[in-house]
């Protein structure tokens, strides 16, 4: 009982947030080089911090690289060594990274990849390689090079398929004999939360009322193309598997009323719809009716029936931070949540930034994904955003985080007992790096504390927090020390 061996703890990081050097090696600029850190703004009002426009990204383009602060990430593109032997400390058997496109391809629509990138992520796997950690790969990771959304609007058009089989073939043809695991979209359904980021999209270029239909478009060739980078990874790296991404929003009546049971429902078929076209290759029958209903014209070529049939993927992986809660009570308190608003569940905690803590959850989670696929699962992401305080002696005393991990590993370990198949778990981020949603330093996720502020201020040197001694325990006991009596 228990985890089983050779289960693969580790840590997840994305480029976007991690690397910086955004004017190094011949990297352009992506679509996560835009966001704005923005001191002045509430930090659970998540729409606040995505607005973008022409404008917008023109003023971006010009501004001092200080007011963004993915274009610095955390140096991790001069600093991998140092981190990778950190991640190697902690016993890491798996480390998931992404690879930034607009590394490989500047522009997105370059015939050639860059050769710099290609050798910048040689040596990143080499280095992994040399601890024997096993890298798991995001294809796509909130990272489409800037040019493709202001050419073309991102996902929405077609074009993005062969230009992102481009990259995937790079990817697969230069880094393919270190990768076991491919990843193919970063949460992949979050392109309805945030089109920009997740699929390039500019609201202003969608025809009037029409955004969400591009979003779905945007996801419709994003299901493609990820069909076709499955196809053409059987055919390069036949030893590799391919996961899809999803983020796992497990949503719970708010009172036993059949209408909020309904609600509930509802957004648990919308969320999972996204993977299930990609496991079961196919639109599930009630998404189909929903656009049909709504109005939503979705353009799908004939053949693309045949090619989601035949790139299903062979796990599936998600992202788990926290459970939501639905009601059709109007009145019904909700939580801000800086990604994802809600009602509030009145039992359970929220982090600082409105995230509603559910450890079990994450076993309910677990529990529904695998019924309902019958795949191995793959925890990608995990973790809770907290402001550490450096002690004088430089020590960290995150034992919050320590609790968050805690319950969540114990939760993760019932419905392995259970039967359900996880082949390894990665925590958001085992380093401290950018946020995604709100672009600041201070929201940190690390085991691993970094020495830099939300305006680029500090040493970035690299210090243990205690609950990097904690993990480290975990993943040499395989578990086992979570059930140290205290
Ligand atoms: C996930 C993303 O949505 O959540 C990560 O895949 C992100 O890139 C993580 O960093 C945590 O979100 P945030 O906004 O706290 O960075």
């Amino acid at each position: 009982m228990g985890f089983q061996e050779g289960f693969l703890w580790g840590g997840a990081i994305a480029a976007n947030q991690a690397e910086g050097g955004c004017h190094e090696g011949g990297k352009g600029y992506s679509v996560a080089d835009m966001a704005r850190y923005k001191p002045d703004i509430d930090i659970t009002d998540y729409k606040a911090h995505n607005t973008i426009s022409l404008d917008r990204i023109e003023q971006a383009i010009h501004e001092d690289d200080q007011l963004y602060p993915k274009r610095r990430g955390i140096d991790f593109y001069h600093r991998y060594k140092e981190d990778i032997a950190l991640f190697a400390e902690l016993g890491f058997k798996t480390l998931r990274i992404s690879i930034a496109w607009s590394r490989l391809f500047l522009r997105g629509e370059e015939d050639f990849p860059c050769a710099e990138g290609i050798e910048f992520y040689t040596s990143v796997f080499e280095e992994m390689k040399k601890y024997g950690i096993k890298p798991v790969v995001t294809l796509s990771h909130y990272e489409m090079p800037l040019d493709l959304a202001l050419k073309y609007n991102g996902w929405t058009s077609r074009k993005m398929i062969d230009y992102f089989l481009n990259f995937v073939f790079t990817c697969f043809t230069n880094f393919g004999e270190y990768v076991e695991y491919w990843l193919n979209f970063n949460e992949i359904d979050s392109v309805i939360r945030h089109p920009f980021t997740s699929g390039g999209i500019i609201p202003e270029l969608c025809e009037e009322g029409k955004e969400l239909e591009c979003a779905y478009q945007a996801a419709h060739h994003q299901f493609v193309a990820s069909a076709y980078a499955k196809i053409l990874m059987e055919k390069i790296c036949p030893h590799a598997r391919m996961g899809c991404m999803l983020t796992k929003l497990t949503t719970y009546p708010r009172t036993c009323a059949p209408q909020d049971v309904a609600a509930a429902q509802q957004a648990n078929l919308e969320n999972m719809f996204y993977s299930d076209v990609m496991v079961f290759g196919e639109y599930p029958k009630l998404i189909l009716k929903k656009f049909e209903n709504e109005g939503i014209h979705v353009e799908m070529r004939p053949e693309d029936a045949e090619v989601l049939k035949e790139g299903t993927v062979d796990f599936v992986s998600f992202s788990y931070y926290m459970s939501r809660t639905e009601s059709v009570d109007p009145n019904a308190e909700r939580t801000p949540g800086n990604t994802i608003a809600g009602v509030r569940n009145p039992y359970l905690a929220s982090s600082e930034w409105g995230w509603q803590i559910d450890p079990v959850g994450l076993r309910i989670s677990l529990i529904e994904l695998y019924d309902r696929y019958h795949l191995p699962l793959f925890v990608v992401e995990n973790g809770i955003g907290a402001k550490d305080v450096v002690e004088e002696d430089g020590s960290i005393h995150d034992s919050y985080r320590i609790d968050y991990f805690k319950q969540h590993f114990i939760e993760m370990e019932k419905a392995i007992d259970m039967g359900v198949e996880v082949i390894g778990y990665t925590s958001w981020a085992p380093i401290d790096l950018i946020s995604v949603s709100t672009n600041q330093m201070s929201k940190r996720y690390g085991f691993i504390y970094v020495d830099q502020d939300d305006e680029g201020n500090g040493t970035l040197d690299r210090m243990k927090k205690d609950s990097f001694y904690w993990y480290q325990k975990v993943i040499r006991t395989n578990g086992k020390s979570l059930h140290d009596k205290e």
